[in-house]
């Protein structure tokens, strides 16, 4: 039972935070590199990295450097990493067959990392948006992002990431059925421990921009993707949604951005107390950077804080561009 509250000065709530141990002692949450997922981006070539503009401090790296920045990040003790391959335009199609070829430039990577052998879990991408020539997640037919013959190919794509080594699926293309559809094929082609982190309450953001800038889907786009993703203004449907990926064989949701929906994540975490991330996307990385850039903000300090939130409303991981730099602030 909460007691009642004694008027002042018996409620002085400051004695609590008068030193830092006793700050600590009476911290509800806390952050460690466990919470970290590190998605990183992957171009064709060696010993090359490419900056991203609009994302100052993220690069595209060649596959040998995806391999040494993985061996860095398990030193870190961060424990996964999540791949996004940079596809040239002129590997782009309409039937987007790039996404399951075995040796694709994501599912090389994952090779080579397992390969390498390397302690970290490897997460990949399930979405059609890199290979697709119009840039949507889904194929189109008639101006319709067309749902079922979408997942047959998502499915394949799963089949050959699970194939290449990747520990944790992330379905990030918002189709209905996906989940089950995959999962049903993990089972029957003998995947039967490969995760799915399904992208389950993934909102139509312009957060996401820098993201296209990265994986070379800006130009591509066509139109935006109102009728797959989320509706921002919306937080019930969420619920609907990640309740219909863990009864298709979900291991894990996440909820996707990240700090404009912390109410999303809080709510999910509390209706379903399963393991729940969020994905600090790139248009979030890119503002919190460019402030501290420009002197505005003190951008270790905003990192961290912003790290907080995540964990404070209940989640038991983050997807996020600063897993390196939280990593080494963490470790000391
Ligand atoms: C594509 C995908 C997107 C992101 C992850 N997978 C962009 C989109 O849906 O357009 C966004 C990640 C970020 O912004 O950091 N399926």
């Amino acid at each position: 039972m909460r007691p009642t509250v004694a008027p002042f000065p018996a409620t002085r709530l400051r004695r609590n935070r008068r030193s830092a141990q006793l700050r600590g002692l009476v911290r509800e949450t806390s952050l460690s590199v466990d919470d970290l997922i590190w998605p990183v981006f992957l171009m064709e070539g060696t010993n090359q990295s490419y900056d991203i503009p609009s994302m100052p401090g993220v690069q595209r790296l060649t596959i040998d450097r995806v391999v040494v920045a993985a061996k860095d990040a398990a030193a870190l003790g961060i424990p996964a990493i999540c791949l996004f391959p940079f596809i040239e335009q002129s590997v782009k199609t309409e039937d987007c067959a790039g996404a399951w070829d075995p040796d694709n430039l994501s599912n090389r990577a994952t090779k080579a990392i397992r390969d390498a052998g390397i302690e970290i879990a490897v997460m990949t991408d399930i979405a059609l948006d890199p290979y697709n020539i119009n840039g949507h997640d889904g194929y189109v037919v008639d101006g319709e992002i067309v749902n079922d013959r979408t997942v047959d190919a998502l499915v394949r794509m799963a089949l050959a990431q699970a194939a290449a080594g990747a520990d944790i699926l992330g379905p990030s293309d918002m189709m209905d059925g996906r989940i089950g559809a995959m999962r049903q094929a993990l089972e029957a082609e003998g995947y039967q421990n490969v995760s799915i982190m399904s992208y389950s309450a993934k909102y139509a953001s312009a957060f996401y921009g820098p993201f296209r800038d990265a994986v070379g889907a800006s130009g591509a786009l066509k139109g935006d993707k109102n009728t797959y993703q989320m509706d921002p203004f919306n937080a019930d449907e969420a619920l609907r949604c990640v309740e219909r990926d863990l009864a298709e064989g979900a291991d894990m949701v996440m909820v996707k951005p990240g700090m404009p929906y912390l109410d999303i994540a809080r709510a999910v975490k509390d209706t379903f107390r399963v393991p729940t991330y969020a994905y600090q996307v790139s248009g979030e990385y890119a503002m919190l950077t460019a402030a501290a850039q420009n002197g505005w903000l003190d951008g270790d300090k905003v990192m961290m804080e912003s790290l907080a939130g995540f964990k404070r409303a209940g989640l038991d991981g983050i997807l996020t561009y600063f897993a390196p730099r939280a990593a080494r602030i963490l470790n000391g």
